[in-house]
This record gives structure tokens, sequence and C-alpha cells, in this order.
């Protein structure tokens, strides 16, 4: 018991180190890691493509404010937002302001709550360049890393290297390696959960459906999907499709929520938020429309 619980400090210490790298362009880690020696449930969020200003500044804007306000009542340890943070391309004159939007909005959010950023299509392209991945590590966070709560692993992918990755073929081969890698050593240390999260889903109603613009091609999601099952991976959340999506793969699920923004199909698929519940060995998850938002989580961590 001994040997495994220095295994796993190692593991935490190496965790933290790689994450702190990151990718070789990758400036600076914004985040941190966390552990506790016994299991709690814990209750997250899940928020997709904020995406300022698509459909207008005023619009998307308030959506957001709408998000932090459900947030901050939520209390959640931290939020996942899964890419498409802001519309514009990196290089677009308009960026800058929707970058300091993005920013003044989340700067309202309880500081007790960590963001964790995923980058998307509209954050650095796709195919992405070393620049339009430079710009976006310099502001938001490395296009790829991995946290620990509460002895979870939480590993964030960029899903541009998986669509299509022209001229970075490196970088991409890069981040397959790290992913396994970082897989290799969460099955050592006996994660309670691991959970993946990148913009693109892999899939929306098959794991053998052709590609499309909304999901990543065969070849690497059947990559993504036999490393996620032989590592047991309990989910993959996504986002993008501006949808909801659903696919069940042998217990593996791939989660696709809908925008919390412009969301395509109101008022059906309304935008909103997700919670999941962490128990010790499986996950529940609900999308909530911010009309229907609870007032609590099912495993508040702040009281
Ligand atoms: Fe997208």
């Amino acid at each position: 018991m001994t040997d495994l619980k220095i295994s796993r400090r190692k593991f935490v210490q190496s965790t933290a180190a790689s994450m702190l790298m990151g990718p070789a362009i990758c400036q600076a880690s914004k985040v941190k890691s966390f552990r506790v020696k016994k299991f709690e449930p814990f209750s997250f969020v899940v928020m997709a493509d904020p995406q300022l200003f698509m459909a207008g500044e005023i619009f998307s804007t308030n959506q957001l404010i709408r998000a932090v306000s459900y947030l901050n009542q939520l209390l959640p340890p931290f939020v996942v937002v899964c890419g498409d943070l802001t519309n514009v391309a990196y290089n677009d004159y308009g960026v800058i302001h929707e970058t300091e939007v993005y920013f003044d909005k989340f700067s309202q959010m309880n500081s007790l709550i960590k963001r964790y950023d995923v980058s998307g299509n509209h954050d650095i392209g796709t195919p992405p360049t070393y620049e339009s991945i430079a710009w976006y590590e310099q502001r938001f966070a490395p296009i790829w890393y991995s946290f620990i709560y509460r002895n979870n692993l939480f590993i964030i992918l960029e899903s541009d290297l998986l669509k299509n990755s022209s001229n970075i073929e490196e970088l991409a081969n890069k981040q397959m390696l790290w992913l396994e890698d970082e897989l290799k050593k969460s099955s050592r240390a006996k994660f309670c959960n691991v959970m993946l999260f990148m913009h693109h889903p892999l899939c929306l109603g098959s794991v053998t459906e052709t590609e499309q613009y909304f999901n990543i091609g065969i070849v690497k999601r059947q990559e993504i999907l036999g490393l996620c099952h032989q590592y047991n991976v309990k989910a993959v959340f996504n986002g993008h499709y501006h949808n909801t999506a659903y696919v069940n793969d042998n217990g593996l699920e791939i989660i696709t929520s809908t925008a919390s923004s412009n969301a395509f199909n109101e008022p059906t698929d309304p935008a909103g938020l997700r919670l999941v519940d962490v128990y010790e060995d499986h996950i529940v998850h609900t999308f909530y429309g911010y009309s229907a938002m609870p007032t609590s989580l099912t495993f508040p961590v702040y009281t």
C-alpha cells in the first residue's frame, strides 16, 4: 500500500511536470493538480462554444453572462470550456475585443471555480498552425494538458490536430504519443475515472459514421477509441456541433453538448450547461437549458 502511495505521488509529480511542459511551443501552464487521499463524490460543469461574438456581440455576451451567473450559483470546483471560446480567426482584427470580453465576463466568476479552456477550430483554425497555436497558448492555456481532481484524471486534447494536421504532422504525432503515455501512467496510478475533453466530437451517431464537418475522421477516431478502451476511459466530452449528440461505444460515452451560447436547435435543444456527477467508479451527466438549470449541484464541494 505504501508503495502504491509513493507510486501515485510520483505519478502526480510526473503529470504536473509534463503538464507544465505541455506542447513544445507552450508558454506557461495555468493549471494545477489536486489530490485527496479518500475519494468523495463531486460535481463539475462542462460548457461548450461560448464563441463570442457569433450571432452578435450583445447576444453572445449576454449568454456568457448568463452562464457565469449560473456557475456562480452552482459553485462547482471547476468548469471545462470545450472550445470555440471566441469566434473570429486569431489573426482577424476583431479577435482582440472578443478575447477581452471573454476574460472580462469570466472575471466575474467566483474565484473558487477553476476554468479549464479547450481549444477549438475558431480559436486556432483547422488545420492549426504553429503561429495560431502560439497565439492561443499565450492567452488561454496549453493546447493539451491534464489535471487531477479527487483521484480522477481529466485530459484535455487539441482536436483540430486530430481533424486535419496538414503541415503540422509532427505536433499531431507528439500529442498522440503524449496521450498514450498519459493513459499508460493513469492505469498504473489507478484513478477512479479518466475523462477526455476535446472540441470536435469523435462521432455524432455511430463510431462507424463517415467523416463530415462536425466529427473526426474514421482513422484518427478509431485510434482514439482504441486507446480509450485499452485504458478504460469513461467518457469523451465534446462541443462544436451546437446540438446535443450521444454515442455509447461499449461503455465509453461520447458526449456532445450543444452550445452555451448559440444553440442551433433552440428551443428543443436549448443553450445551457452540462452538470456531471462523479462517483468512485462511474459518472452521471445531464444537460440543462438555462431556463431549467438546477439551483444546486448533486455533490457540492463548497458549502
Ligand atoms: Fe467549432
